[in-house]
């Protein structure tokens, strides 16, 4: 199949679409070519992404007839730092550029991330977009705006909100994506139908076999429904101040487990949101909120496509239920000094709360890394 779905991101002044399809980047000269009122653009991508799907984006640029740069970066999350930041904002400098000068950011969330804090303060803002190769990227890291790198301090630390002019989806770049990493953001597209769209929960429960097996059809509609509820929900509340935190669910466990693991191979981020997911639906069970069959039927769906649901599952760490609690009491999501939570009363039905006694995590910790 190859159809082409646009969604929008309807934020005022700074509403953008999103393009879901396949061969996107084929077409890529033309479909941004609106957009661009300055030449180079400046290309920011990873040496992996490079070696995989930089020509096909070169070539499109070409024959749209825009003249390009390109800056390649090493792949991984360690470029993500003070020191990644530096190198980028640098080598952008070094090409000269205008305020009308636009950043394309080709890759997964590591580029798009550094790329898009990049473009924020560059001149005081430049214009972006944001070419995702991830399926994480695609559903989820591409969509909504917060850009940033990590500190010593943590993940994200510090960041802005700033939304790209254009996101352009091609599913046909998962096909060169490892099985890990495609798992790792399938994760994120079953968030989506837990937090609060239980067909699709149910879609991919049918689904998720062939789509992960690489039926094109299936990863273009997966990306598509999870792509319109995270714009939704941006559109409704950019900045987090109400229900973007729903996106968060498994994500207090998630980074607290990361953290522990040191943000590296030993644990993806959409590993830890699997097993963080199964931490905010067992906790929901244990105090009475969530009918123990959702809790069970997700579990089964999360091991039945190879993802980790436990800690225990990840060979080779020791966890310490103090010290993931150290790490959750840190996260950015904490409002005076009380930890939020996405907690849920069934699959499809998550909401925020601030209200969860200590004593009732504690127990939940410790039996998870006990599992
Ligand atoms: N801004 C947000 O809202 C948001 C949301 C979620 C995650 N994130 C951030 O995203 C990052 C994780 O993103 P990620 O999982 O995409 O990681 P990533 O960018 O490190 O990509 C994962 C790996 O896949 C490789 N890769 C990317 N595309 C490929 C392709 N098509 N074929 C082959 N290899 C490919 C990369 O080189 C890398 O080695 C984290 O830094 C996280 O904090 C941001
Ligand atoms: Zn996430």
């Amino acid at each position: 199949m190859n159809t082409r779905k646009t969604l929008s991101v309807a934020l005022a002044d700074r509403s953008y679409d999103i393009i879901v399809g396949h061969n996107l980047l084929r077409d890529a000269g033309q479909l941004i070519d609106p957009i661009i009122t300055h030449e180079p653009v400046i290309v920011v991508t990873d040496d992996n992404v490079a070696g995989h799907h930089l020509g096909t984006l070169d070539l499109a640029l070409q024959s749209a007839g825009i003249a390009s740069t390109v800056i390649t970066l090493p792949a991984g999350e360690n470029t993500k730092d003070y020191d990644g930041f530096h190198n980028l904002v640098t080598s952008i400098l070094d090409i000269g550029p205008e305020r009308r000068s636009t950043l394309i950011a080709l890759g997964g969330g590591v580029i798009g991330d550094i790329t898009g804090f990049a473009a924020s303060v560059i001149l005081r803002g430049i214009d972006f977009i944001q070419i995702p190769t991830t399926l994480l990227a695609q559903v989820d890291s591409s969509v909504g705006g917060k850009t940033g790198i990590n500190t010593q301090h943590g993940k994200n630390l510090v960041g802005s909100f700033y939304q790209p002019r254009l996101v352009l989806a091609d599913t046909g770049t998962l096909d060169t994506l490892p099985r890990r990493e495609l798992l790792a953001g399938y994760a994120e597209v079953v968030k989506y139908g837990l937090l609060g769209d239980k067909a699709f929960f149910e879609w991919l429960e049918k689904n998720a076999d062939a789509l992960i097996d690489g039926d094109e059809t299936l990863r273009q509609q997966s990306v598509i429904t999870s792509c319109r509820t995270k714009a939704n929900i941006v559109s409704r509340d950019e900045k987090e101040t109400g229900d973007r935190a729903l996106l968060n669910l498994g994500h207090t466990f998630g980074h607290a487990l990361e953290a522990e693991t040191g943000f590296g191979e030993k644990l993806l981020h959409g590993e830890a949101v699997a097993i963080g997911i199964m931490m905010a639906f067992d906790l929901s069970t244990q105090i009475g909120l969530c009918p123990v069959e959702d809790t069970t039927r997700v579990r089964a769906h999360f091991k039945s496509v190879g993802l980790p649901v436990q800690p225990t599952d990840i060979s080779g760490q020791a966890w310490s239920s103090t010290a993931l609690l150290g790490h959750m009491a840190q996260d950015k999501k904490v409002r005076d000094g009380k930890i939020t939570f996405i907690l849920t009363r069934g699959i499809g039905n998550a909401f925020i709360t601030s209200d969860v006694k200590i004593s009732d995590v504690e127990a939940l910790l410790d039996k998870a890394i006990a599992a």
